[in-house]
């Protein structure tokens, strides 16, 4: 197993290129499989995640090929499996997304049931809902999902809001079913993130007919078949948040190139009220602190609002600021792993309900902790490039699933961060 030794604290400085979006990636290489042929994704981060998801297209009978710049090729041309097993499921909830497609092209899928978490439960019942509406008939089996349709999926209006707002990945199941359905599909309620509306995009250069991109009501006539394309995958909001929040916590001025912006207005307005500088340069921005952190409050919520992906991150960096900051965690409110991790550095944290309260302190000092989940891992690096002394992150395989190579490149910006095997 890696661990990271990160010593700190550090200036960071220069510019880094942001990949192509995890979470966007995911469902378009699902949707490859509406597609009787080879589609190329352009773009796709080199993470752990992706090629498990690779592995679970191979299973189903796709051929697979990536290349060391990020393109990815899946030939769909056969489909001879339609059981997504449980041994890829439980290391990848995202695997969800093949049930959709499947069913579209195939008239049936098994897909195992996930599990809870790290961050909470993660129930997948508006998918399933989503799917009996559209006709198919969907049954639970030895803790598998079987989902069958006699002839074509029909569509229908579909009601897809949960306790907690919409889904992102239920938007993906849904969507690219509906592609390839009898009829209009009005989704409502359908997630408006940007990976959504990347998603669809694809499939509309796939042939699909979607309108209503990036809005909450998706409207898709459904055609007969999809063709296979060349697509390039949007950049990652997340890991570019990620990267301003090594800027600001450390103090520091870096460029992020290839970073959409406009995908980030909650979290680029966040950063700029609590005293941090970002301007538009390039195809990215320039984002630097001079003075102190002030505290702020923050509430994750759906796209547009502050994404729950970067809720540990902020955390780290408001554990610094001058005053207290309060953050509610409104789409997963369990995704609090970080909260003890983080206290073991100094930071003085209160979790009150779905709430923590953030008193700031003048400075983080360095531990050992343990990475829980993607995003608590990456706030544990964060702190700790700002924090005095050694800091050992155990369990790094956590921040691999989301982050390439995070210590090859942060190192070259100023950071010190060796990764050791144990
Ligand atoms: N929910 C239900 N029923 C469902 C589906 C979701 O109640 O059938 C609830 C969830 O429990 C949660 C809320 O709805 O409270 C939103 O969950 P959502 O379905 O939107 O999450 P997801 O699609 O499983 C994606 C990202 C997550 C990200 C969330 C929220 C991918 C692969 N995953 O998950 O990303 O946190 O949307 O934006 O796209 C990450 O990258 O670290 C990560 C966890």
């Amino acid at each position: 197993m890696d661990i990271f030794h990160i010593e700190g604290p550090v200036k960071l400085k220069g510019s880094v290129t942001i990949n192509g979006s995890k979470n966007a990636s995911l469902p378009i290489m699902a949707a490859s499989i509406l597609a009787g042929g080879c589609s190329t994704l352009k773009s796709t981060p080199n993470l752990s995640d992706i090629s498990v998801f690779s592995k679970l297209l191979i299973c189903l009978g796709c051929k697979v090929r990536k290349d060391s710049r990020g393109n990815i090729s899946i030939d769909s041309s056969v489909i001879d499996n339609t059981i997504g097993e449980y041994d890829i499921v439980r290391k990848m909830r995202a695997s969800i997304c093949i049930l959709g497609p499947l069913l579209a092209r195939c008239g049936k899928a098994q897909v195992s049931m996930p599990g809870g978490c790290a961050i909470g439960d993660r129930p997948v019942d508006i998918h399933l809902r989503g799917l009996r509406e559209l006709g198919a008939k969907i049954y639970l089996k030895n803790g598998y999902i079987v989902a069958e349709v006699r002839r074509r999926l029909t569509g229908k209006n579909i009601f897809l809001g949960g306790p907690f707002g919409s889904t992102v990945l239920g938007t993906a199941n849904i969507l690219m079913a509906a592609t390839l359905a009898k009829g209009k599909t009005i989704i409502e309620s359908a997630a408006c993130e940007p990976e959504i509306s990347d998603l669809a995009n694809c499939l509309n250069n796939m042939g699909a007919k979607i309108s209503g991109i990036g809005s909450p009501r998706l409207t898709v006539k459904g055609v007969k078949n999809l063709n296979p394309i060349k697509y390039n995958i949007i950049p990652d909001r997340i890991e570019a948040g990620t990267f301003m929040v090594a800027a600001a916590i450390t103090k520091s001025q870096l460029h992020l190139e290839n970073c959409r912006v406009d995908h980030m207005m909650a979290v680029v307005d966040k950063l700029r009220s609590i005293g941090v500088t970002v301007e538009a340069a390039g195809t990215g921005c320039i984002v630097r602190r001079k003075g102190p952190i002030k505290s702020t409050d923050i509430i994750t919520q759906p796209y547009p609002g502050f994404p729950t992906d970067l809720q540990a991150q902020f955390m780290a960096l408001l554990a610094l600021a001058k005053g207290n900051s309060i953050i509610v965690e409104k789409i997963f409110p369990d995704r609090f792993m970080h909260v003890a991790e983080l206290g073991r550095m100094a930071a003085d944290l209160r979790k009150e309900g779905r709430a923590v309260i953030v008193a700031g302190v003048k400075k983080l000092i360095a531990a050992p902790v343990m990475a829980s989940d993607l995003r608590a891992s990456a706030a544990l690096v964060l702190a700790a490039l700002a924090a005095e002394g050694k800091t050992i992150v155990n369990r790094v395989y956590h921040i691999d699933r989301g982050y390439e190579k995070i210590e090859k490149r942060l190192n070259p910006l100023g950071a010190k961060i060796q990764r050791k095997k144990v």
